[in-house]
């Protein structure tokens, strides 16, 4: 078959992109009840997101704020992460899970990622401590949950803080664990490409309280209404409050809260329905000389918010420029997930060089993120698949 980029009749005739969220009338209703409400911020819906997070994690606290980066940041902060520190995290990521170490004037060292599920690799991060490191800040690249038994075992025996960065991995499980409670801090993006959206929303979730009290403070100017916390209790009156810390304004709305909670209620059918589609691609893709998929290491019962294929360029005679417009011709929009962080001019002129992390930087050369939400129907996967195997045939 003639591929579209080369004049022939595209796979389908809409396009299809890599990643979209699933609205419905009870999440539009939910928002504007709250519109209609007293509190559009700093109201009831914020506290029970909290809950909610809670009890669907299993965590012992959460804070909502106002997106991932802004998670990343307080949970740094709450770490404890300064000037001097070293944050060990990965360069495949997007750029918040290193730059929210250098809000805190410390410095990102990359680790290597493992070459089968593109996540870090726990002997990596082994190899890049030093007595400056202070936290390991580990993705849970496409939804796929880090070896966590590993890395908090390596954290607890040279002191550092494990924070988890689950931004692509709500409703993902780790040895029958939901993510949230398994790392000191756990990160949540609520973007409108994650699983569960708010617009922009973000949650730190944490099983410490010491660390809990430090992310309110954090999110919310480092402003106290509780008077155990303040230095002058007992206080002049109802309208007091203290400032006892450095914050910033990261607070969630009522109304991104009200969409969140909504779309958690259906977090499981979401789940399920990317693993369903998840799957239909391993089954689609598992012989197609030239395309390779990524693997998962049996702990992880992923809810997969990217899918990711890598395509071989020992069996492919293309570039990924040329398999990308070729998708994109037969309508099937792919995204690239991501240019090592490194790579950035901003990192670069920092001194970071590349050839840094030699797995990563291999991964990335050849991989391509196609649709998955769960609002793609049967058809549309069948699309994309054919349009993989189309493109794949004509460059091999
Ligand atoms: C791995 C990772 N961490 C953090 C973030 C930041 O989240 P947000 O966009 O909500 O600030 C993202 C967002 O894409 C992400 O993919």
């Amino acid at each position: 078959m003639t591929l579209a980029i080369k004049g022939g009749k595209p796979v389908r005739e809409n396009k299809i992109y890599y990643g979209r969220q699933w609205i419905d009338e009870d999440d539009i209703k939910a928002v504007s009840d709250v519109l209609r409400g007293d509190y559009i911020t700093c109201g009831p819906h914020v506290v029970s997101l909290e809950n909610k997070l809670c009890e669907y994690t299993g965590a012992k606290h959460a804070s909502v704020v106002s997106n991932g980066t802004a998670a990343l940041h307080c949970a740094c902060l709450a770490a404890g992460v300064k000037e001097g520190d070293e944050v060990i995290t990965t360069p495949l990521t997007f750029a918040a899970s290193a730059n929210c170490a250098i809000y805190c004037g410390a410095k990102p060292v990359f680790a290597d990622v493992d070459m089968k599920t593109y996540n870090i690799d726990p002997e990596s991060i082994k190899a890049h401590i030093t007595d400056k490191t202070k936290a390991v800040v580990a993705v849970d690249f496409t939804g796929q949950a880090v070896k966590v038994e590993e890395i908090n075992k390596i954290c607890h025996d040279n002191g550092l803080v494990f924070i988890e960065d689950a931004a692509h991995s709500i409703g993902t499980k780790y040895n029958g664990k939901q993510v949230g409670s398994l790392a000191d801090m756990t990160t949540f993006s609520f973007h409108p490409v994650k699983t569960v959206t708010g617009g922009e929303g973000g949650a730190i979730l944490t099983n410490d309280d010491e660390y809990h009290t430090k992310l309110v403070l954090a999110h919310t100017h480092g402003i106290t209404h509780d008077e155990t916390l303040m230095e002058e209790a007992p206080h002049e009156g109802p309208w007091y409050y203290e400032q006892i810390s450095m914050g910033f304004n990261y607070r969630l709305t009522d109304f991104q809260a009200a969409l969140i909670e909504s779309q958690l209620t259906k977090l499981d059918k979401f789940a399920a329905r990317r693993k369903e589609i998840v799957a239909r691609y391993n089954e689609a893709f598992k012989d197609v000389p030239g395309i390779i998929i990524q693997e998962e290491i049996p702990e992880s019962d992923t809810c997969r918010h990217l899918y990711i294929i890598r395509l071989d360029f020992d069996v492919l005679k293309c570039t990924r420029r040329e398999f990308f417009d070729a998708m994109s011709a037969e309508n099937v929009q792919c995204q690239v997930h991501y240019v090592p962080v490194y790579y950035f001019p901003f990192y670069r002129h920092l001194g970071y060089e590349k050839g840094l992390c030699p797995n990563a930087e291999k991964i990335y050369e050849g991989i391509m993120s196609i649709p998955l939400y769960p609002k793609m129907t049967d058809d549309d996967v069948s699309d994309v698949i054919e349009a993989v195997r189309k493109v794949a045939d004509y460059y091999r």
